[in-house]
């Protein structure tokens, strides 16, 4: 489905060169769950925002393979790219205050996905019926107060669920969600991993799950890519690596998960 191959990124800026990105292969196959770890600085986020056409620097220069669904994304015009981002593929960014505007309700921004996607009505004739079916597939039960609301009128953790609303709008293939967790306390956290799971097993959506949390990712993900510095270091099954990493890198990212006495 979702294939990235030999991605590298590298930066000019003044004539100097970084390549914070230099070889990072990974796929994604139907239904699947993947797990993209690494500490902070990584790649993680630059790596999935080069495959999707978000990476706009002017300096940047973007090299490998990213191809979706026999598409080649790198070379795709801004129409294709735009027409499979949002619709195809659902984005949760880093970064939630990005996702919401403060000032517009709820109800249409989700219906907003919908203007841009499904413009002349044809998979989604009631737009209010669905904004308020995806906030339910998100696990929000009290859809139709929350359609009405604005943002800062929302726990973090329902935030979170109204931004994965909006990623699955359009019911989309293949989910890219990155770190969609971290601001959030250890109990929402684990509530927002069940709907993803969810998510996963009623619709068949793929999910690129990207952290820095591997027992987040052994909870959820079926394979694991592990990335270090820009390059791929490990990368398999979850459970064989978790509980046999061949890496020290990936022994420390073990050795750093909290232990709970329980
Ligand atoms: N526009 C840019 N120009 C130059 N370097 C950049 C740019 N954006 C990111 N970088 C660098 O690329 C590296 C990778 O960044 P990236 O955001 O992908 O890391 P990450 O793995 O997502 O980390 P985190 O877990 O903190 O989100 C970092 O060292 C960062 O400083
Ligand atoms: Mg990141």
């Amino acid at each position: 489905m979702l294939t990235i191959e030999d991605l590298k990124i590298e930066f000019y800026d003044h004539g100097i060169k970084e390549v914070p990105v230099s070889n990072v292969s990974l796929h994604v196959g139907e239904g699947e769950i993947l797990g993209l770890v690494g500490e902070s600085g990584s790649g993680k986020s630059l790596s999935c925002l080069a495959a999707m056409g978000l990476l706009k620097e002017k300096n940047a220069v973007i090299s490998g393979r990213v191809e979706y669904a026999g598409k080649d994304m790198l070379s795709c015009s801004e129409k294709e790219i735009e027409d499979i981002r949002g619709k195809e593929i659902g984005f949760i960014f880093q970064d939630p205050n990005s996702s919401l505007n403060p000032l517009i309700r709820i109800g249409k921004q989700l219906e907003e996905v919908l203007v841009l996607h499904d413009k002349d009505k044809k998979l989604y004739p009631d737009r209010k019926a669905r904004a308020i079916e995806a906030l339910k597939e998100a696990g929000l039960s009290d859809a139709e107060n929350i359609y009405k609301m604005y943002p800062h009128e929302l726990s973090g953790g329902m935030k979170q669920r109204v931004i994965i609303a909006m990623a699955i709008m359009m019911e989309p293939k293949l989910l890219l969600a990155d770190e969609p967790t971290t601001a959030l306390d250890v109990t929402v956290q684990a509530q927002i991993i069940e709907l993803f799971k969810k998510i996963n097993k009623e619709k068949n959506t793929a999910i690129l799950f990207i952290s820095h949390d591997l027992s987040l990712v052994k909870v959820l993900c079926d394979k694991v890519v592990v990335l270090k510095k820009g390059e791929v270091v490990e990368s398999g099954n979850i459970n064989d690596i978790y509980n046999n990493p061949k890496e020290d890198y990936t022994k420390k990212l073990i050795a750093a998960i909290p232990k709970v006495e329980v």
